[in-house]
């Protein structure tokens, strides 16, 4: 069987570990390699030990052109300044691609990896999960509801840890509302509210965000008329389920071989393979 070489940002982080786990399990991937900080008390140490495994015989690179020697697919499971470093080096390089789950990214960063993605395939992907992926197909079809009538709100739950709000996944799905009734969510988003607020403005798309314990992910856009309500929500209850369409997206970029032409990606491509 043909393998898909994929190569690991972050591997010691929580999702890049779950990562290098699904392709070690898949029997059509293989780990090309893994990138860690120069710092990184792993640097130079095998693998086998940031995953707290048997050796795999495979050290972890400080060097990015090292560890995509041979690789298919870059999955990048590490922060921002990272995920664009990496980004533009691989353009430079022209390959191979780039599938990021990295969220929080400036608007600059957005441009500049959409600038990479003029030289390499790139997938971004706020959430891996096929799930998510097709919550965000089905708040774009709800979000033909009339906003004269509808109101969009969009809540959110993480763990303590989480470093960015609202998640890239609820942006993502506000965005897709938005889009679908010709707005931006610069224009449309209402990001808190405190004292006396007014009443709610026709065409807004409000976030609730909230952050505690252990929660791996909790989404829910809500479209509510005087009359009725729609809710579109999604849970995640394993992590795995993050790293396994991360999975699904090297495959849907290898294309059984043939890869994907230069261009920015987002699940809705693998979903609606
Ligand atoms: N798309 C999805 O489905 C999905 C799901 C979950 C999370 N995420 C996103 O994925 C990202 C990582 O999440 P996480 O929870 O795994 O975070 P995390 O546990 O903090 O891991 C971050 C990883 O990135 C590495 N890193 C950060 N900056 C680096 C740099 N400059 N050079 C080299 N390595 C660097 C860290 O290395 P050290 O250990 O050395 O610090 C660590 O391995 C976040 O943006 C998160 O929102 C996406």
């Amino acid at each position: 069987m043909t393998q898909i070489s994929i190569t690991v940002l972050g591997p010691t982080g929580r999702l890049g570990r779950a990562i290098c786990e699904a392709v070690l399990e898949a029997p059509d991937c293989r780990l090309a390699g893994v990138v860690v900080r120069a710092e990184s008390r792993f640097a130079g140490h095998d693998i086998g030990e940031i995953l707290e495994r048997a050796p795999l015989d495979m050290a972890a690179e400080t060097s990015l052109e090292l560890a995509v020697e041979g690789a298919d697919a870059v999955i990048d499971a590490s922060l921002p300044g990272m995920t664009i470093a990496s980004a533009q080096r691989l353009a430079a390089q022209g390959g191979p691609s780039l599938i990021t789950g990295v969220t929080g990214l400036t608007e600059s960063q957005e441009e500049m990896l959409g600038a990479a993605a003029l030289q390499i395939p790139v997938l971004k992907a706020s959430n891996f999960s096929l799930g998510v992926a097709i919550a965000e197909a089905l708040v774009a079809q709800a979000a033909v509801l009339p906003a004269r009538d509808w109101d969009i709100e969009v809540e959110e739950t993480h763990h303590r840890r989480k470093a960015d709000a609202p998640s890239g996944t609820a942006l993502m799905l506000a965005r897709a509302a938005a889009k679908k009734r010709g707005v931006t969510l610069q224009e449309a988003g209402v990001w808190s509210r405190e004292g006396t607020t007014g009443p709610r403005e026709t065409g807004t798309i409000g976030f609730a965000v909230t952050r505690g314990g252990s929660i791996i992910g909790e989404h829910a856009v809500r479209f509510l008329s005087e009359m009725e309500e729609l809710t579109i929500s999604h849970r995640a209850f394993d992590r795995r389920v993050f790293a396994r369409g991360a999975i699904e997206a090297a495959r849907w970029m290898y294309n059984g071989g043939s890869g994907r032409r230069p261009a920015l990606y987002s699940m809705q491509n693998v979903v609606s393979a």
